[in-house]
């Protein structure tokens, strides 16, 4: 990773034309941990080879299985779901929550030990939310306060999970379905706001005995998973922040092809055109078990929103750049229950309110809130805190900032979406190193 990129953005002129979005990093994530599980050679096309990604790949390169890259597709040699060896040394999940977790559930239900750290940001984040379910479960799990570092020792001992989880989070209730694979009998997992299903469609579409009702996820252990092909949709978590850039940016009108819609991360689109967007979805079709649609946004003079409760999940990733697109409307915005955005790869609350501060916007943040003033950004040098999507969402806000706007520390844009600068020179906008 290069050190300490900063980026000054200035004199941007409107986005026009099709943009090409990368592939989806939650489910690139599982398709290759799936694919390794399962029980022969498939290919990933559209796969997101970014640095978070590339962690798990080389994880389970590390883990034994052979895997190829071509260009944007991987093929993957499954093993089966006990074709996993050991490793020679700790497994390395960089800045990546969704591939410690998820890479817990799979590691604590092994005939072997291991163990897994990361970088100085992901060894801060919370790791209690998997660690107590998996132990209660039969797990071995030792760490540091409950946080990264964690060593796994083989468990003979696993019983099926049965688990009901109050935090909103994906990551826990995936982390347990990849332990329950490898749990003989019935495993059954809810939650009380249904999170993003990527892992129960992927393991569905390669035949696993799975059933989801509501938030309701019950799988067998021990059974088959299908080597199948797998074609990723592009992320709309990526494509949110030029589905933004168009609608603040004037005279702005874009096309986004081949973009993931399940409707558990669509939460922005349902806002933004509540807001007032001009964005229409056409084309929509299914893909391997997930919904899939093409994005035509037109510029639009946007209005203030207040958000709560169950949305939330459904905009998670979303957030910061939503909180730019409510600091250009006229008037006060709130959104609240957002509180999981402090466990992010950065405090994102803290994070969006110091940069937008800077940028001359009104903001006042509580614990588990925020509420947003319209105005003009003022331009400034912003702290992007090492995280990706701080960084892109203040570098978004240079379309439409007075001034220039710099962001400071944005190599972690490489974590999700590598080529987000490129499309910025593509589309005529000024972006310079410094
Ligand atoms: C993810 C789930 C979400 C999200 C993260 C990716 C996933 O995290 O914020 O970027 O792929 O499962 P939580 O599960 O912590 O909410």
């Amino acid at each position: 990773m290069k050190e300490n990129l900063n980026l000054i953005i200035n004199n941007p002129k409107k986005l026009e034309g099709p943009i090409s979005i990368p592939g989806d990093k939650s489910i690139t994530h599982r398709a290759i941990m799936l694919g390794s599980l399962s029980d022969g050679q498939l290919k990933i096309s559209n796969s997101l080879l970014s640095e978070d990604c590339m962690r798990t790949l080389e994880a389970f390169r590390e883990l034994g299985i052979n895997i190829q890259i071509d260009d944007d597709t991987v093929t993957i040699l499954g093993k089966g779901l006990n074709g996993l060896s050991e490793t020679k040394s700790q497994i390395y999940a960089g800045n990546s929550g969704t591939m410690a977790r998820l890479l817990s559930g799979i590691l604590s239900t092994q005939n072997f030990n291991s163990s897994i750290s990361g970088d100085e940001s992901l060894v801060t984040r919370p790791m209690k939310r998997i660690i107590e379910p998996l132990e209660s479960f039969g797990a071995l799990i030792k760490s540091k306060d409950q946080k990264l570092p964690m060593n796994f020792k083989s468990s003979n001992s696993m019983k099926p999970i049965k688990y009901h989880s109050h935090i909103p989070s994906a990551q826990v209730k995936s982390s347990l379905i990849l332990a329950a694979l490898y749990i003989k009998g019935e495993s059954i997992i809810s939650e009380d706001i249904k999170t993003r299903d990527h892992t129960e469609r992927l393991l569905k579409y390669m035949e696993y005995p799975i059933s989801i009702d509501k938030k309701i996820v019950r799988l067998q252990g021990c059974k088959n998973i299908v080597a199948k092909d797998i074609d990723i949709p592009s992320d709309i978590s990526s494509a949110a922040f030029f589905i933004v850039a168009a609608l603040i940016k004037r005279d702005s009108d874009i096309t986004l092809n081949n973009i993931g819609v399940n409707p558990l991360r669509t939460g922005i689109i349902d806002i933004l055109l509540k807001m007032g967007a001009n964005i229409k979805l056409t084309n929509c079709r299914t893909i391997c078990n997930e919904p899939v649609a093409d994005i035509k946004v037109k510029y639009s003079q946007l209005t203030p929103i207040n958000i709560s409760g169950d949305i939330i999940s459904r905009l998670i990733d979303e957030l910061p750049v939503l909180f730019i697109a409510c600091a250009t409307c006229n008037g006060q915005s709130l959104v609240e229950d957002i509180h999981e955005l402090r466990y992010k790869e950065s405090d994102r609350i803290e994070a969006m309110e110091n940069g937008l501060k800077k940028l001359g916007i009104d903001i006042v943040s509580t614990e588990n809130s925020i509420k947003i003033t319209g105005g003009t950004f003022s331009g400034g040098i912003i702290d992007s805190y090492g995280d990706h999507r701080i960084a892109m969402s203040f570098l978004i806000a240079g379309l439409v900032s007075d001034k220039p706007i710099t962001v400071l520390n944005t190599s972690n844009i490489n974590t999700s979406f590598p080529n987000f600068e490129d499309i910025l020179r593509d589309q005529k906008i000024d972006v310079y190193t410094v």
